[in-house]
């Protein structure tokens, strides 16, 4: 009798993603080797919209999400098949159902290894490497320069004073993502000349913490954002993604976070990242699918 079956492929069918219970998401993030917990999915079912692909008895071998920024901008994030299914088609099929709903925004998205190559062929471009910071916060941060104006921290209530700066700094308004991100952070601004010069949150993420959105208008300043939460983190685990390499990356790795991982941003349609010098700037992203 021969010991091994080769079974037929089975069809899958694209559900809405808030349809399905969070723990088959939190199962196939977990099977790529993903830090999601059941509440970061959670929270991006909150912030987002998506789809995955389900077969016949209600098992999720894929996911795809996209989150809307006004009527003509979406990130794209949490694209995933399930191991045993890759390189079949689906993570293809799943990225054209967001595609239909997205209509035609422009998009943007941080890719890993493993999908640059579909996103390619998808029309995508390359626009900027991600360094992905992370480790345990030692006891004493690096010196730092002198700060230029105030640190203090931001009630929920008075989120809205940062929406300008944040809209100069990402491109487009993504005011209700900062509000979401908001309900379970800590946010520090900086002010300087009577106004808010830059911003930081601090929000429980994956291993730990995540440090980001950070928007600045120059190294130091972030470097400031960015310490004012990790002096609270001494001994936990953080993470700041960032697409900086001069001195606030220094400032990172003096920090003792390494880099775990880069992931290359890659727009279609309009071009996504649009740094100009001395002008607010993203130091830390909110996150890889948030951007
Ligand atoms: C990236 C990922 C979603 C692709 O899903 P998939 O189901 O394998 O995608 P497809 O079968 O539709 O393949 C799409 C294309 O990518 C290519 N491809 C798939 N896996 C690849 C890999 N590991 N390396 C290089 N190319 C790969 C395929 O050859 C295919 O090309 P083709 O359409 O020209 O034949 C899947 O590998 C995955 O979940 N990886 C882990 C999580 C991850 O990195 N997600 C991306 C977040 S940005």
């Amino acid at each position: 009798m021969q010991k091994s079956v080769r079974l037929k492929s089975f069809e899958l069918i694209a559900q809405d993603i808030k349809s399905v219970d969070v723990s088959l998401l939190h199962a196939l993030s977990t099977g790529v080797g993903w830090p999601h917990r059941l509440k970061d999915w959670e929270f991006l079912r909150r912030a987002g919209r998506g789809i995955v692909a389900v077969d016949g008895i209600g098992r999720v071998f894929g996911s795809a999400m996209w989150f809307p920024h006004g009527d003509d901008f979406a990130t794209i994030g949490l694209v995933i098949t399930s191991p045993r299914t890759q390189s079949e088609g689906n993570g293809r099929w799943l990225m054209q159902q967001v595609f239909e709903q997205c209509g035609d925004r422009n998009l943007a998205l941080n890719s890993t290894d493993a999908a640059y190559k579909l996103y390619l062929a998808l029309g995508f471009t390359k626009e900027a490497t991600v360094y992905q910071y992370q480790g345990e916060v030692p006891p004493a941060l690096p010196a730092l320069p002198a700060l230029n104006g105030e640190l203090s921290a931001l009630s929920i209530d008075k989120i809205e004073e940062i929406t300008a700066l944040d809209t100069c700094a990402f491109g487009t308004n993504r005011a209700r993502l900062l509000a979401l991100l908001a309900e379970g952070a800590a946010i520090c601004v900086l002010r300087r000349g009577g106004g808010i010069v830059g911003y930081s949150m601090c929000r429980e993420f994956g291993r730990g913490h995540v440090v980001g959105p950070i928007v600045a208008s120059n190294d130091h300043d972030a470097m400031h954002l960015a310490a004012v939460h990790l002096e609270d983190l001494a001994g936990q685990f953080a993470r700041v993604d960032t697409r900086e390499k001069g001195p606030f990356a220094n400032f990172l790795q003096q920090s003792r976070l390494a880099i775990s991982e880069t992931v290359t941003t890659m727009s279609k349609g309009r071009p996504f990242l649009n740094r100009k010098a001395n002008e607010p700037a993203v130091f830390g992203l909110a996150g890889h699918a948030l951007s």
